[in-house]
């Protein structure tokens, strides 16, 4: 029998039941609940490893339950059920603490994938419970830097903190930290890094998209001489490279599908193979991916492989966007007004309210990449001693964007943006991925996704 208990609240039998057989025939020890109270009594009585839980019961919200579990019960995780009406609760849910979400109407698979992935998370959070003396690999030191450098008073980056410093932990474990682009993704991949056991080793930061696939393999793995005509001399890959430490596979969801495999196999069996030899080097280093992607979509369309979906992401960290948390706003204003004036030694100036206030309602569409430039900016201009919300002037303001907007569809303004950037910045592309708030690859991507020529005469 799986030691892990399950406990779920649904108001429908007929879902409670599928899903109680599924489970169990996989080996798991499964209670029922059709009521709030009967599932309160459970879980206290069973202490169950994770709930799944519906959003809509009789008397009482999933979210009001999903609240109270993560006040009395820390030790169990939930998943959510949701019919498609409900996605904006589901949402809200997993910025409140739930693991993960099943859809209605729903398969077995899914309902596998997320109780397997959940229980992992369970499994870890146990063992490191367990080990006592684990508890002081994290320092004080790091923690104090994560507060001065990793800002946020949001609950939901409290959350990402709480669950990157329980990752740094476990040397081993693969993270995978998805979200927005400038959401911090790299950062909290850094501090996992410096916060583990590993952290005397390298720290690579790979990002195979800007890497010309026939130098993949040879990249990754390295080569011995004489195994194609450029290869004059062995070198080394980046598994061997970061041997020791951690691999940042930046932008994983771009790795081409060819090196999906031997990637997995290099992570599976920690040996490596160089290209033009049949002889297996050991290696031990542990995953750390990034995406802003949703890799399961990309899975769905056969675009990425879900078993190494699967093994980069034994935890998932996600970063949400910075306009899902305007608590976040004020603190990370000061930081970086702090830190710019520090760095260039000149006065600090006061923020005026009316300059908070006008940031906590913009969409931040670059997020907090795209704050830390407008604050520099606004400093570089700066006559006064106060900054006022006129300092920051913000994307579509007094530009009328939205009126010339023919279509809100999404696709066809992004096009429109990224042709107006181009076209501001004579098509220079570092300036115009600037302008953006997006890495230049991501520039090149999208201008090739959207056919987007780089010609002058099109301006
Ligand atoms: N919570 C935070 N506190 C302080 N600085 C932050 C925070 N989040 C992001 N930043 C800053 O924003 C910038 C972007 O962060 P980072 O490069 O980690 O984002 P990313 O998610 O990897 O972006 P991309 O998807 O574009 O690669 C960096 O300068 C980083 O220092
Ligand atoms: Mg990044």
């Amino acid at each position: 029998m799986n030691n892990l208990k399950i406990l779920i609240l649904d108001d429908e039998t007929r879902i409670t039941e599928k899903l109680k057989y599924h489970l169990e025939k996989r080996n798991f020890e499964v209670h029922t609940a059709n009521m709030p109270n009967e599932g309160f009594e459970l879980l206290e009585k069973e202490k169950p490893g994770i709930l799944i839980l519906d959003v809509m019961l009789p008397g009482m919200n999933g979210l009001e339950i999903l609240k109270k579990v993560k006040e009395d019960h820390a030790g169990t995780e939930v998943i959510m059920i949701s019919g498609y009406g409900d996605m904006d609760m589901v949402i809200e849910a997993m910025r409140k603490g739930a693991s993960d979400f099943i859809r209605k109407p729903f398969q077995v698979m899914d309902i596998q994938v997320a109780v397997e992935r959940t229980g992992k998370f369970v499994e870890l959070q146990n063992k490191l419970e367990k080990a006592e003396n684990i508890g002081s690999l994290v320092s004080k030191e790091l923690e104090g830097m994560i507060e001065k450098d990793f800002i946020g008073e949001s609950a939901a980056i409290k959350n990402v903190i709480k669950v990157a410093l329980k990752a740094a932990k476990d040397k081993d474990v693969n993270v995978l930290v998805t979200g927005e682009n400038g959401t911090g993704k790299e950062i909290i991949s850094r501090i996992i890094h410096f916060g583990s056991p590993r952290k005397e080793q390298v720290f690579a930061p790979v990002n195979s998209s800007a890497i010309p696939s026939t130098l993949l393999e040879s990249e990754f793995f390295g080569h011995v001489k004489g195994a194609f005509t450029d290869a004059r001399d062995d070198k080394k890959g980046y598994f061997e490279l970061a041997n020791n430490g951690t691999l940042f596979l930046d932008e994983i969801a771009d790795m081409p599908f060819s090196l999906q495999a031997k990637l997995l196999r290099a992570i599976e069996e920690n040996k490596i193979k160089k290209v033009g030899s049949n002889k297996e080097v050991d290696v031990d280093v542990r995953i750390i991916s990034a995406t802003n992607k949703n890799i399961e979509e990309l899975i769905e369309e056969d675009k990425f492989r879900i078993d190494l979906y699967h093994r980069i992401n034994t935890i998932e960290i996600n970063i949400p966007p910075l306009r899902q948390r305007p608590e976040d706003i004020k603190p990370l204003l000061i930081h970086f007004v702090d830190s710019f004036c520090k760095k260039k030694n000149k006065p600090t100036p006061t923020i005026s309210n009316d300059l908070v206030k006008k940031l906590q309602s913009y969409h931040f569409p670059g997020n907090v990449r795209e704050l830390r430039n407008m604050v520099e900016r606004a400093l570089i201009l700066l006559e006064g001693d106060e900054l006022l919300a006129e300092d920051f002037p913000l994307k579509g303001e007094n530009k009328n964007v939205s009126g010339s907007l023919g279509s809100l569809c999404l696709e066809d303004n992004e096009q429109k943006l990224i042709v107006e950037a181009l076209k501001r910045c004579d098509f220079n592309q570092t300036q115009a991925a600037e302008l953006l708030c997006i890495s230049r690859d991501a520039l090149k991507r999208k201008i090739k996704k959207y056919g987007i020529e780089i010609d002058k005469s099109i301006a």
